[in-house]
């Protein structure tokens, strides 16, 4: 893969910097309060080093989406402060439905973050055939979203969002949808393109076991209006591998964070 130059905004994947080239987020006494009166955060305080993995753990409902709007810019809080730095503009959201233009093939559609951005053809390819090997679809590149799995429109859709090369990467429960197995595998991609490129990650989750197995760091919100009610250091050793989900490190850590969580639902 040729390491060229490409301007910092936007570079493709291919430009890409070393690992550790993450962003750094910071929310300080974060309040948003939708018209019509309904709190959905109220006090949040959040920070992530560069680099991190950090998973955002709630009950459904509680605010977790709004949070990770306001960190991605698209929606502003009415109290408190939302910083992100280091980011240089290389932010990636990756929503829970695909949202896949229906008349692109996969290559056009991871494709697309760069077009509009402005970046020329010859790039564009290039940067959009090794985000889609990255995520195992360069075999199904000219396909259409229909006629894609459910698994396939989710990567596809994670290709979109590493197209760019992004320091902050917001995930927003984005394999819920999938069956058991296939959201295992997925989570266990993410994990491996996360260690190799050391970007900065926050993934909203209902999923115990997926926050344990992909974070270095769990958050856990309340339920409406979301406050930090815990939080809890992974800490488990080694590289994170399919077999250690049926571990007893693991699954103690698992009953710890739920029943942090169940004290958000009470308290
Ligand atoms: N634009 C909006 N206008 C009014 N209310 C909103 C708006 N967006 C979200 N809400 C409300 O704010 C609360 C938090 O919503 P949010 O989507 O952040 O929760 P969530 O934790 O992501 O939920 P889920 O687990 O179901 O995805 C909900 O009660 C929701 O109805
Ligand atoms: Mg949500």
């Amino acid at each position: 893969m040729p390491g060229g130059e490409a301007p910092a905004h936007n570079a493709p994947v291919t430009a890409r910097q070393g690992a550790g080239e993450g962003a750094r987020v910071r929310l300080r006494g974060v309040h948003r309060k939708f018209p019509g009166g309904v709190v959905a955060l109220d006090g949040v305080e959040l920070e992530v080093a560069a680099g991190e993995f950090v998973a955002l753990l709630g009950p459904s409902g509680c605010g977790k989406s709004t949070l990770l709007r306001l960190v991605a810019g698209l929606d502003l809080p009415q109290e408190g402060t939302v910083q992100v730095t280091g980011a240089g503009g290389r932010l990636a959201y990756v929503f829970q439905d695909p949202h896949l233009l229906p008349w692109r093939s996969v290559q056009g559609n991871v494709e697309l973050p760069l077009e509009l951005a402005g970046v020329g053809r010859g790039p564009r390819r290039e940067a959009a055939a090794a985000a889609l090997a990255q995520v195992g679809l360069t075999d199904a590149r000219t396909r259409y979203p229909a006629q894609l799995s459910g698994g396939m429109r989710m990567r596809a859709s994670l290709a979109r969002a590493l197209v760019t090369d992004p320091r902050l990467l917001l995930l927003d429960e984005p394999f819920a949808a999938l069956d058991e197995l296939t959201r295992a595998r997925l989570d266990e991609e993410l994990y491996e393109l996360w260690r190799r490129r050391g970007m900065t990650v926050l993934f909203v989750t209902h999923s115990l076991g997926e926050a344990v197995f992909l974070a270095q760091r769990v958050v856990v919100l309340s339920r409406r209006p979301a406050r930090v009610v815990g939080e809890l250091q992974v800490g488990l050793a080694g590289r994170r591998e399919p077999a250690l989900r049926t571990t007893a490190p693991f699954n103690d850590t698992v009953r710890r964070l739920l029943a942090m969580l169940q004290e958000g639902e009470v308290g």
